[in-house]
């Protein structure tokens, strides 16, 4: 051996052990300061974790999720551990550690008591192509600046323009037989709220109720374009680091098709402001436009593209899902469907709806509530720990400790789950009953919209337009059959709606 080889075997050893020593002086002092952390604040142990069979990537667990969601019991299974495991147990998912919760006081502080220990983890990654960056894929100081900008757009006047909702109405009505014949109206009510939310947030609508479309907008292939985006993000959401490995033409395709679309608003809504602005006048429009409103804080196009989209994603489905489901309900139990047309017609009268009649109306509230909370449109959720951090309950032999949480840990919240607890709901829990509400004042155990500074911004937006849109549906039919004879199951993309769409048959109160 060569004296300079021998020096370079002495060096590259020294090197190594250099690294070795401080590597585990870092991860010795990193043990040391947690456990401190830990025992200041009171932690013990999880009391259970998911019995694993492989316990290095939990490939069983893994298998038996894709068996639920092929059934569509994916919800169902959830909900099943729980009550098998525990309100708070542990898992793992190859690499990630994972702790799953339905104790309103843990999601408490996920979402607001130590917010900033918690971020919203790879959304951006899986959504990040159709949706950019904007306040949905976003943390931090950019989330912060986005919600800032989109929040005033969410003032009363402007979610209570119930003529909008009108026009689109006498557009849905033209599309239910009035022969009794089968319709599925959760297919028309996802067509109405693309319908509104374009037009509230674009400025113009893409009419997809409308029979015919007359001008040069491709407002149905984009609503049919935005479902096979949203298609392709949630398949990304699903697959986690697996993604890289799909390729997804169909979904890349119609995600080029989305940015073109919404790109020929915002050019127009830049030209408005621009001419605004030569003119040096301020803006006195008279219909209300989300994205013209934007287009005065920034002009950057890429930036009021994808903040729409951000909206316009958190915002259709979900409202659309609520109504679905909720008449999934109300068309299998008659009793409450004649109930509340009692209410609309003791109110109205025959009257158009206000925005403060409607929030006016009891029982409507109450069937709302019921629905979010049996079919929760968001059922799970998830948070990325960003510093060690701590839950308050799920530790020691009773699960009543606080427990440990590492930064990298996921914590998934179900509300699916926690809105089926009996401690909270009653034995009956599992029930539609709207009646319940009469004595219900829930806290963080009812949680449809999120809570702490991320709550949703659109509740009023979606609770006057489901409203609005139930108490003219109860308005103009007098009779509702369900013609479907399974029970209510899950179809989960994004959002939940109903596997069988929401198959009815109407009568109409005149013709
Ligand atoms: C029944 C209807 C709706 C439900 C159940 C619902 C539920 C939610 C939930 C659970 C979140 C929190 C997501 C998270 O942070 O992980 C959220 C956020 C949001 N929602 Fe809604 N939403 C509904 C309708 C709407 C509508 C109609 C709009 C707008 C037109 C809207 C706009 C937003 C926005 C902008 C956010 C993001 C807030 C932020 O991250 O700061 N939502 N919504």
């Amino acid at each position: 051996m060569s004296a300079s080889h021998g020096l370079t075997t002495i060096l590259a050893v020294a090197v190594a052990a250099t690294l070795f020593v401080s590597y585990s002086y870092k991860q010795i002092t990193l043990y040391l300061s947690r456990r401190k952390f830990a025992n200041e604040n009171g932690c013990k142990p999880l009391r259970n974790y998911y019995p694993l069979k492989d316990p290095v990537f939990g490939i069983d667990n893994i298998i038996a999720n894709v068996k639920a969601a092929k059934k569509s019991r994916l919800l169902a299974r959830s909900y099943g551990n729980f009550n098998k495991y525990g309100d708070t147990f542990g898992s793992k998912l190859f690499a990630q550690k994972i702790i799953l919760t339905r104790e309103p006081q843990n999601v408490k502080t996920i979402l607001s008591l130590r917010f900033k220990d918690f971020g919203i983890g790879s959304r951006e990654t899986a959504l990040g192509p159709l949706l950019g960056q904007g306040i949905f894929t976003m943390d931090g100081a950019f989330w912060q600046h986005s919600r800032a900008m989109i929040r005033p757009n969410f003032a009363r006047d402007q979610v209570a323009d119930l003529e909008a909702f009108e026009r689109h109405i006498q557009d849905l009505w033209k599309l239910i037989p009035r022969d009794g014949s089968t319709v599925d109206l959760q297919e028309l009510f996802f067509r109405f709220t693309i319908d509104s939310a374009t037009e509230f947030l674009f400025g113009e609508s893409t009419d997809t109720l409308k029979e015919t479309k007359s001008g040069g907008l491709d407002g149905a292939r984009f609503a049919t374009a935005f479902n096979d985006a949203q298609d392709a993000c949630a398949m990304n959401t699903r697959l986690g680091p697996l993604r890289h490995f799909n390729s997804n033409p169909k979904g890349k395709e119609a995600m080029k098709f989305c940015h073109e679309f919404v790109g020929q608003f915002v050019d127009k809504a830049i030209q408005f402001r621009e001419q605004l602005d030569l003119e040096k006048q301020d803006e006195t429009e008279e219909k209300y436009v989300f994205l013209h409103q934007l287009a005065k804080d920034t002009m950057d196009k890429k930036r009021l593209q994808d903040e729409l989209l951000n909206v316009l994603l958190a915002g259709r489905d979900t409202t659309a899902s609520l109504l679905s489901n909720m008449w999934f309900m109300l068309a299998k139990q008659p009793e409450i469907f004649a109930k509340l047309r009692q209410e609309v017609e003791e109110t109205l009268n025959g009257e158009l709806p206000t925005y403060d009649v409607l929030r006016s109306m009891k029982y409507l509230k109450f069937c709302m509530n019921e629905s979010l909370r049996l079919h929760p449109v968001v059922p799970g959720n998830s948070r990325m720990a960003m510093h060690d951090s701590v839950l308050p309950l799920g530790g020691g032999p009773d699960g009543q400790s606080p427990v440990f949480v590492s930064k990298g840990t996921l914590v998934v919240y179900s509300p699916y789950s926690m809105h089926r607890r009996q401690d909270f709901f009653g034995d009956d829990s599992e029930e539609f009953k709207p009646e319940r509400w009469e004595n219900l004042r829930p806290g963080w155990e009812y949680l449809p919209f999120n809570g702490g500074p991320r709550i949703c911004l659109g509740q009023q937006y979606a609770l006057t337009e489901a409203g609005y849109v139930t108490v003219r549906l109860c308005q103009e039919f007098k009779e509702l059959q369900s013609r479907d004879d399974e029970p209510w199951m899950e179809k989960l993309t994004l959002t939940l709606c109903s596997k069988n769409g929401t198959l009815v048959g109407l009568t109409p109160v005149s013709g």
